[in-house]
């Protein structure tokens, strides 16, 4: 046999990546100090130096969560990746689950926990909108799940949603409590263990500010009594607990065994991250995403646009949500900003497609300077994309 098949010419050519702002839900910029951890040389996944690393990463997943969970790792892959991890380890096929659904993330999570086969019940409202306590209670009684999920940081719809008292009352039925932070962890306050969730997750790509691929994730020891005491396997290896909290060092073993590579590069960078939220200190990263928050609603409303989430306690201080003003076509005023300001900003996500338009000011990009640059970029589009009246 010979190569028939020639090298690709795009491969003869560099690598181009532009440089842009990254006002959306996320990815946002990467901080130089994250970046260069990133790119340092690459060791061995199981060399005594990587585990130290990864008990950094454990202690620095901890000071985020605000728990003092041992069953605390990183996953090796994306906000996804913790999300099937907590549905595939926590639940057995044929069990009840209830999902509640604001936005995309409690869609996909019902949508995984269907393909694994639970017994799935939805709460359901329209993207805006938040569950009191009585009515999760009540759902949880008709339905007696072994798992309530909820979306902390519902970034489609720029909603934070509120936690308190929901863990207790997920503990006085028997249920676990699963949480998703993506969003939302470093930006709006979260006490895993105060509030009683019994698993919580994040993505390192929002107010962390780490590249995506890696996603914390961390488990009470209600959450490990139900999953290390399965009838039958989690349909994933690849995130199966048994094995991640060996590679992790969460078993109390001695020895960790290979399971799978993870991501060198990614965690050296989560690492780097995780240092960065510990030196600013958790009050004070949560503090400046509200005041940002805050410059950035003025600066919206005084350009006459509104805010999708009326209540202001309910607003997500990363990603903010604006309802796409009359007479304008929002995709068009997305690819101005992009084609004309080198920024990107989004449109809605899932069930808030159409709805409303998306800025996402995180960690290192959480200044009122980026703010100013944002609405600056917006005013323009908004001059120049009005649709001509037929
Ligand atoms: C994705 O994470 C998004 O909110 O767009």
């Amino acid at each position: 046999s010979s190569v028939t098949i020639p090298p690709p010419a795009c491969m003869l050519r560099p690598l181009e990546v532009p440089l842009r702002y990254l006002f959306g839900p996320g990815p946002s910029n990467v901080p130089p100090r994250v970046l260069a951890a990133g790119a340092k040389p690459i060791i061995g996944h199981l060399h005594p130096e990587m585990y130290e690393i990864m008990n950094d990463i454990k202690k620095g997943i901890r000071y985020a969560f605000q728990t003092e969970n041992n069953m605390t790792l990183s996953m090796s892959g994306s906000g996804h990746a913790a999300m099937e991890c907590a549905v595939f380890n926590a639940v057995e096929p044929g069990e009840s689950v209830l999902i509640a659904i604001n936005g995309i993330w409690g869609e996909r999570v019902a949508e995984i926990a269907e393909r694994m086969g639970a017994n799935v019940h939805k709460l359901e409202k329209t993207p805006g909108n938040y569950f009191s306590n009585k009515e999760i209670e009540q759902a949880i009684e008709k339905h007696k799940p072994v798992l309530f999920f909820l979306t902390h940081g519902e970034s489609s719809a720029g909603l934070c949603h509120p936690i308190d008292g929901i863990g207790d009352i997920c503990r006085k039925h028997g249920c676990l409590f699963l949480v998703d932070t993506v969003a939302s962890l470093g930006a709006a306050p979260i006490f895993m263990d105060q509030q009683n969730i019994d698993i919580l997750y994040t993505g390192s790509q929002k107010a962390l500010n780490a590249p995506p691929g890696t996603a914390p994730v961390s488990f009470n020891d209600r959450a490990c009594h139900k999953m290390f005491n399965r009838k039958t396997k989690p349909v994933s290896y690849l995130f199966d607990m048994e094995h991640l909290s060996n590679y992790w060092g969460c078993d109390g073993k001695q020895d960790r065994m290979y399971h799978h590579t993870g991501p060198v590069s990614g965690f050296f960078a989560l690492r780097e991250s995780l240092a960065i939220l510990a030196e600013k200190g958790l009050e004070e990263s949560w503090r400046k995403h509200k005041e940002v928050a805050a410059y950035l609603y003025r600066g919206l409303e005084d350009l006459g646009l509104k805010l999708f989430i009326s209540d202001k306690d309910l607003r997500l201080p990363s990603v903010t949500t604006i309802a796409i003003p009359d007479g304008y076509d929002w995709r068009k005023l997305l690819m101005y900003m992009m084609k004309n300001h080198r920024m990107e900003m989004t449109g809605g996500l899932g069930p808030s497609v159409g709805m409303v338009m998306r800025i996402g000011l995180m960690g290192y990009n959480c200044e009122k300077s980026n703010a100013d640059m944002a609405l600056h970029a917006l005013a323009d589009a908004l001059k120049n994309c009005k649709k001509s009246k037929a």
